[in-house]
């Protein structure tokens, strides 16, 4: 048995911040910011209302609602997050109240960075394999606004908010080929050392560290150099051609960062779908998201080869190919 996807949905905050809009808080133009990294604008959560765990809820309601099944038939959920709102209960734990699943329903949280939602899918399709579930919620969901330090314009400009959920079902079908990858060695270029901490808001270092600490340009060069290499290998895993994949489902971080990939590999870029002109870098939430966009704009098909691969901080970076 494999999990294939019955039902995508997501979420994204009402409130929409343009580059201009941040040209106002940090010096940078709409130009900048276009030409650097495609993005056009992003959505930033009301903090006290559009909560991680609320965002999650709602794009898990939404993929059951496509996949036309009750919340009660969900016997897995697995959330991925960087960035959840409380220590306890994971947020896994609170879509399963949002849609509401039953207590026979296991529920838990993964953290990778913004491979997170690949993660959490590999590890939906290895109970599904197991036969330890049928219906898993996989669900990817951040608040990155709660950790971007506004005043830095080299990393406020790349973020934005939401949630992303896809119903996986046990059926019969060509298994998933994945490869996970990571460095810890070189993860300087990219993290977040401190969690928030009400009591030490007046100590500066402790602050600054709250908010991620990013060398752009060394990120940069590791996806480019990382992100090729690892759909390659995939590809090759699977015993697939790149022109046998219908669609290349890459992490929306930047515009350049697909170009480049795309060009290394030697694929039309008509085969890597975009959304993040419109939402920034929402982490473990931009895969499902572009396919629930793939899906409602008529792209994304039944029996389409698709390859999905992201990179993220730990340093870590996945791909899966599988057939939708
Ligand atoms: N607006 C205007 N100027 C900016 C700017 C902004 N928002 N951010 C940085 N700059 C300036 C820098 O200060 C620097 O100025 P200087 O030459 O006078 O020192 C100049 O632009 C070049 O900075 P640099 O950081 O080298 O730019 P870059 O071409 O590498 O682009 C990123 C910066 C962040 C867009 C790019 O490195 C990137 O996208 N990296 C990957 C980040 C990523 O995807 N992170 C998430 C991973 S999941």
């Amino acid at each position: 048995m494999i999990g294939k996807i019955i039902g995508l949905g997501s979420y994204l905050p009402e409130k929409v911040v343009s580059n201009d809009d941040l040209s106002r808080i940090v010096d940078t133009s709409d130009e900048w910011i276009t030409e650097r990294t495609g993005i056009k604008k992003r959505h930033i959560s009301d903090h006290k209302k559009e909560t991680t765990s609320y965002m999650a809820g709602i794009a898990a309601q939404r993929a059951i609602e496509d996949a036309g099944i009750s919340g009660s038939e969900i016997d897995l959920i697995v959330a991925a997050s960087t960035t959840p709102d409380v220590v306890l209960p994971s947020v896994a734990c609170t879509v399963q109240h949002a849609v509401g699943a039953t207590e026979e329903c296991g529920c838990f949280d993964v953290n990778s960075a913004c491979p997170g939602w690949i993660s959490a899918f590999l590890t939906a399709q290895s109970f599904i394999e197991a036969g330890r579930a049928k219906k898993v919620l996989v669900v990817g969901a951040e608040t990155l606004s709660n950790y971007v330090d506004w005043t830095d314009r080299g990393t406020c400009i790349l973020f934005g908010d939401g949630a992303g959920c896809a119903v996986l079902e046990a059926c019969e079908g060509t298994p998933v080929t994945s490869i996970m990858r990571s460095s810890y060695e070189r993860g300087d270029c990219l993290y977040c050392s401190n969690m928030k901490q009400p009591d030490r808001l007046d100590d500066e270092d402790f602050i600054k560290n709250t908010h991620f600490q990013m060398a752009g340009r060394d990120v940069f060069r590791f996806a480019v150099t990382e992100v090729p290499k690892i759909i390659k290998d995939v590809l090759k895993k699977a015993g697939v051609s790149a022109d046998d994949i219908d669609y290349f489902v890459l992490h929306q971080a930047n515009a350049r960062i697909i170009e480049a990939t795309a060009k290394k590999l030697k694929i039309d870029l008509g085969k890597f779908p975009m959304t993040l002109q419109e939402t920034g870098n929402t982490s473990s939430a931009s895969i499902p998201s572009l396919m629930n966009e793939m899906k409602k704009n008529g792209q994304l098909q039944k029996g389409q080869k698709l390859v999905i691969a992201s990179f993220g901080g730990g340093l870590t970076w996945d791909a899966a190919y599988m057939e939708y």
